[in-house]
């Protein structure tokens, strides 16, 4: 397994909407098992094809210990019920910006033989399923913050809740994710 470099805000190949994966060989596992150690060695939640060059509806996940490889991912359900948080991907690194997602998503698509997965996620793996859709059609978790919306640094978002810590205020949805970056 290898990691490879992650491609960075700015770069076009984040912009390009993955190609249907077809062919489930050994080139696939692969490209999965790389994509597996580079997400653990940034460390983040979630990485997707995007992210090492590639334009493949291809990700991976890793949340609370369970590990999701995802081809062909089709969202089949968002609840309407959503949570804020603060959201960090691997290609803007050292950034976070406060996003609503659904609470609870199930989606459908292929492991790396091609055999059907269906995954139900609440919460973080809510999050990193939506994170991870988003990138295989191009877009970045920041596309889809309200206007006026801030992104502010890692150590900008530590300070403010130490402030508010220490102020002992309710923490509300202003919460810190395990999710980190994905
Ligand atoms: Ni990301």
């Amino acid at each position: 397994m290898t990691v490879r470099p992650i491609v960075r805000f700015g770069d076009p190949r984040l912009r390009t909407r993955g190609e249907r994966v077809t062919r489930f060989d050994r080139h696939l596992g692969t490209v999965i098992d790389d994509m597996i150690e580079t997400m653990r060695d940034a460390p983040g939640a979630g990485l997707a094809a995007q992210q090492i060059g590639l334009a493949l509806q291809l990700c991976v996940i890793e949340v609370d210990g369970r590990t999701y490889e995802l081809a062909n991912p089709r969202i089949v359900h968002l609840s309407d019920e959503t949570e804020d948080a603060w959201e960090g991907c691997l290609s803007l690194p050292g950034f976070r910006a406060l996003r609503s997602r659904a609470a609870r998503a199930v989606v459908e698509g292929q492991d790396r033989t091609g055999r059907k997965i269906r995954i139900s996620g609440r919460s973080e793996l809510a999050r990193a399923i939506q994170h991870e859709y988003d990138h295989l059609q191009g877009e970045l978790y920041v596309d889809g913050l309200p206007a006026g919306a801030e992104i502010i640094t890692e150590e900008e978002l530590d300070a403010r809740i130490e402030e508010r810590q220490r102020r002992a205020e309710a923490s509300g949805s202003e919460r810190r994710p395990e999710l980190g970056q994905a």
